[in-house]
């Protein structure tokens, strides 16, 4: 075994009423430095630490060894990962889905597997239980996608998707996934989720169909997730005015938060230097989409 990279993207899910089912590839990473080595070792970047082992604990190493298992393996060849990490931990970036897609990614090359994209989906999908992040970082661009527990039905798309800036502001705290659907209710009524389905099928053909404008109204238009979960999120009733003044075209809470990500379809200077002074509390950042989803790279050297 040689020597090589994965680069993983974050991702931002829901988009509003595409609870689940929506999600898009942006431009932050995971990257993973491999080697051969005599045991399994994460090197993991000093402030991550006290959320990822180092040991076989560790996300990546279990799906990886997932994986393998699901492939007939019984173990992986020891390997030193080297992590390298610009994803913030429980953001609503799509922390664990790095993790997650990263180990199929390791395996796939540490056993030769050539796992085609759909079956690395299809793990993926078995471990996090909902495709919105995990489709975006293996495809990259936008994905539209349904997993019931077995069938995955997916389209991925990204016409048009390098005009656009989507701004995304951090809190400095985590927020455990589980916490976030804790939240959520049981049931709901009939006429509101058609209503809700409603806005999750316009958002979807808007974004398809480039009309920005209409998919920015849209995910504010959600009723399934984020009334629940803004009381999460300190200060998230204060952004829409900070933000349209700035022409933001809607904003939304990336996954299940705390991040919440506004869409731009014009972006310069000046905005991100008066969001960031409004948003002092904030981590303001804006970013692009990724188009290319995972990716394993090989040094020439070690080809
Ligand atoms: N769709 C998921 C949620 C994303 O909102 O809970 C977080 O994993």
């Amino acid at each position: 075994m040689s020597r090589f990279q994965i680069k993983v993207p974050a991702t931002s899910a829901n988009l509003g009423p595409g609870f689940d089912s929506v999600g898009i590839a942006l431009s932050k990473y995971v990257t993973l430095d491999c080697e051969p080595a005599e045991a399994w070792y994460f090197s993991v970047p000093e402030e991550d630490r006290p959320y990822i082992p180092s040991g076989k604990s560790n996300l990546i190493y279990k799906t990886a060894l997932f994986t393998a298992e699901a492939l007939g393996f019984d173990s992986l060849p020891p390997t030193h990962v080297e992590m390298t990490n610009d994803v913030p931990i429980a953001r609503g970036l799509g922390s664990s889905s790095t993790a997650v897609v990263g180990g199929i990614e390791l395996a796939d090359r540490l056993l030769n597997l050539e796992l085609s994209r759909y079956e690395k989906f299809k793990i993926a999908c078995d471990i996090e239980g909902h495709p919105d992040n995990v489709g975006p970082a293996i495809f990259g661009g936008i994905m539209v996608s349904n997993y019931d527990g077995e069938q995955l039905d997916y389209v991925p798309f990204t016409d048009g998707m390098e005009q656009l800036t989507w701004l995304a502001i951090i809190p400095d705290y985590h927020l455990e996934t589980e916490k976030a659907r804790g939240l959520l209710p049981v049931e709901i009524d009939y006429k509101e989720a058609v209503n809700n389905s409603g806005s999750a099928n316009v958002l979807v053909a808007a974004l398809a169909t480039k009309n920005w404008a209409l998919a920015g109204r849209m995910m504010q238009s959600d009723q399934w997730h984020q009334p629940y979960r803004q009381v999460l999120i300190p200060g998230f009733s204060s952004f829409k005015e900070v933000l349209e003044k700035e022409g933001s075209l809607g904003h939304y809470i990336s996954g299940a938060g705390p991040t919440t990500v506004a869409l731009f379809d014009e972006w310069n200077d000046g905005k991100e230097a008066r969001l960031k002074e409004t948003l002092s509390d904030f981590k303001v950042e804006p970013l692009h989409v990724n188009l290319s989803g995972v990716q394993t790279l090989v040094p020439a050297s070690e080809k």
